[in-house]
């Protein structure tokens, strides 16, 4: 009989490619989602739809984790308006998604975490309401560790085909030129499908809690980033070094001219300085050890993937300028 697993967060970039992976790999896949979500990314899926707001209804919590072998937890938030939405969400919603998988005798609970919840290069905390509401939420299901499996991942920054972050760095790229920050701060990025490997790989090996970082074996710098553009789009793109405060007044601007509207901006102050003040780099020399697995996508690959996909669905001009 097949594994069956409750995936949540599938509707979204992450969970999409997770849900794919389990799909593929001959799971009996059940996706929880909110009646409000899109499910254009996974509509072409074999699976089971369930009704889950992980911060609503617990009739819909009980029933989504009932008789599923594995839960599979990518849902959560990464912008919000308020902080306080945060913790409702990621770290609320976990825990009663955990509670409810536990008492109805789910056998491993996956968590995808975030780097964020381990904070920046050095810190040794999280630096943002994000990252202190992912901690919170692994500490939760470290609670339950013992009286049910549970694993942590901790991806680093994802990108990859659906991702609506990085798209805007695509679009100037493809105009020639692109805003990096002044400082040296490297970058080490995973591709969603091989998030979504480990995330298989998670429900499989016997891993222990981890938490397991999630990024490839590698270690890349902006020009790195600006020399892969150039290569894929194949025309000239020019780096204009910007200080890092230039990017934290521009996410703080962005953040302050969303609120009259009440909208989540797509770039806010926390984005802007985890990407200019921030290192983010891992080691994942434990997590490939424990999960039998090895980011395959390198950084090149990854951003010829992601271009390709983003004219493919018409989210970059094909055209040359
Ligand atoms: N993107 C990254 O670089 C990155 C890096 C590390 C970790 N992560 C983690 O990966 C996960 C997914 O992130 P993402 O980038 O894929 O974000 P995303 O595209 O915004 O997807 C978020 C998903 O969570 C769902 N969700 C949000 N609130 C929910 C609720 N109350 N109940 C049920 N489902 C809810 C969304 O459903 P709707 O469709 O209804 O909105 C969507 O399916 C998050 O836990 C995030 O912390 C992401």
């Amino acid at each position: 009989m097949p594994e069956r697993v409750l995936i949540t967060g599938a509707t979204g970039f992450v969970g999409s490619h997770v849900a794919q992976a389990f799909v593929e790999a001959g799971y009996e896949v059940r996706i929880g989602a909110r009646a409000s979500s899109d499910p254009r990314w996974i509509s072409d899926l074999y699976a089971e739809h369930v009704p889950l707001d992980v911060s609503g209804d617990p009739e819909n919590t009980s029933r989504a984790v009932r008789n599923v072998d594995t839960v599979v937890h990518a849902a959560g938030i990464t912008r919000a308006k308020r902080a306080g939405d945060y913790y409702a969400v990621n770290a609320g919603g976990a825990r009663r998604l955990a509670v409810a998988a536990f008492r109805a005798g789910v056998r491993r609970f996956v968590l995808v975490s975030s780097l964020a919840a381990r904070g920046p290069d050095g810190r040794g905390h999280p630096a943002s309401d994000y990252g202190w509401s992912k901690l919170e939420a692994e500490r939760h299901l470290r609670s339950l560790d013992g009286r049910m499996e549970t694993v942590v991942l901790r991806p680093a920054a994802v990108y990859g085909p659906r991702d609506t972050d990085l798209l805007p760095l695509f679009r100037l790229a493809r105009a020639g030129w692109l805003p990096v920050p002044s400082g040296a701060a490297p970058l080490q990025p995973v591709y969603a499908e091989d998030v979504a490997r480990a995330v298989l790989a998670a429900a499989r090996e016997p891993a222990g809690f981890g938490p397991f970082p999630v990024a490839e074996n590698r270690r890349y710098g902006w020009p790195d980033v600006v020399a892969g553009l150039r290569k894929v789009f194949r025309r000239p793109v020019r780096a204009v070094r910007l200080p890092a405060a230039a990017f934290v007044l521009a996410g703080r601007a962005a953040e302050r001219s969303a609120r009259p509207f009440s909208a989540v901006p797509l770039f806010d102050e926390r984005r802007a300085r985890d990407l200019a003040l921030n290192a983010w780099t891992c080691d994942v020399s434990r997590t490939e050890k424990a999960l039998g697995w090895g980011a395959r996508v390198t950084l090149l690959e990854g951003l010829e993937r992601t271009a390709t996909w983003y004219r493919q669905a018409g989210w970059l001009s094909m055209k040359t300028r």
